[in-house]
């Protein structure tokens, strides 16, 4: 009798570029179906044409509540497979604290920290009654949570409430055997920043800030994100991984 496994179909959010391209590419090379997730339908159909594990593509303004909720029909579809979130997607408006406006406190809110509770809602359900070995929700968080870097005043007061969100969901989740995780990146070289533009010595300048003396690549994120799908990781929870080249022991 011949017996076809499905295959485990995992969500990542901010699968377009930076992080999250990276982080949906490693997962698709461990042999998960990946759901693709942001705004820009060009990039993440370009990504899913180079995946091998039947990608879906799903575009969706995650500043827009409503707009997250038609995710439903996808999660009916892939009901019994579902085994994990990636809530990855971020932006960050760098500004001083006096000059940071209501409006950036408001898209960084919604796009940070109430994207992934709400999205986290929706797929608990279906996370609860799944029969995989392994369940998982894993937050992308960031070292400016932990270490207060002047014009992040926002971004990383978010940062530290997502850090909250996820120890309270590993608590209220651990029943029902889903493992819920945050990643604390370093200064990662991705879109967010725009490295490209940098002179020499600005470069030099951000790479030391880092006692190993590089700026982070998105794989390096990725490998740990791949590292808490595995399934014998599955007694790890509540826990918030620092990557960061050591920037945060400075
Ligand atoms: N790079 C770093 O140094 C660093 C450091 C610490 C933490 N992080 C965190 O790591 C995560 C990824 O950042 P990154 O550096 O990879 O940034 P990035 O290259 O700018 O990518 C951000 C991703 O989020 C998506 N996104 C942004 N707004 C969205 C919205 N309203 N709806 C749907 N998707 C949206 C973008 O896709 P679309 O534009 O197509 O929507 C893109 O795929 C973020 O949570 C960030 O805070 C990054």
């Amino acid at each position: 009798m011949l017996i076809v496994r499905a295959m485990k179909t995992v969500i990542v959010t901010g699968a377009s570029k930076g992080i999250g391209k990276s982080i949906a590419s490693q997962l698709d090379k461990n042999g998960f179906k990946v759901i693709l997730v942001a705004r820009n339908t060009n990039q993440l159909t370009e990504l899913a044409d180079k995946l091998s594990n039947s990608p879906e593509v799903f575009t969706c303004d995650l500043s827009d509540t409503s707009s997250i909720k038609t995710i439903m029909p996808l999660l009916e579809k892939h009901k019994n497979n579902l085994c994990g979130l990636v809530n990855n997607a971020g932006i960050f408006i760098k500004n001083s604290f006096e000059n940071t406006t209501t409006e950036d406190w408001d898209k960084q809110y919604r796009v940070n920290l109430l994207a992934p509770a709400m999205l986290s809602k929706l797929v608990t359900p279906y996370l609860k009654e799944s029969t995989q070995a392994h369940k998982f929700i894993i937050n992308i968080s960031s070292t400016a949570a932990i270490r207060p870097v002047p014009d992040t005043s926002a971004y990383g007061s978010l940062k530290s409430a997502l850090d909250h969100l996820t120890k309270v969901m590993a608590l209220e989740l651990a029943p029902y055997g889903i493992c819920v995780n945050a990643i604390s990146p370093g200064i990662v070289d991705t879109p967010i920043h725009s490295f490209e533009n940098l002179d020499k010595e600005s470069l030099d300048f951000v790479k030391s800030l880092h006692p190993l003396n590089q700026i982070g690549k998105p794989t390096d994120i990725a490998s740990m994100a791949t590292f808490l799908t595995n399934d014998s990781n599955n007694w790890v929870t509540g826990s918030n991984f620092t990557i960061d080249g050591g920037l945060s022991l400075k």
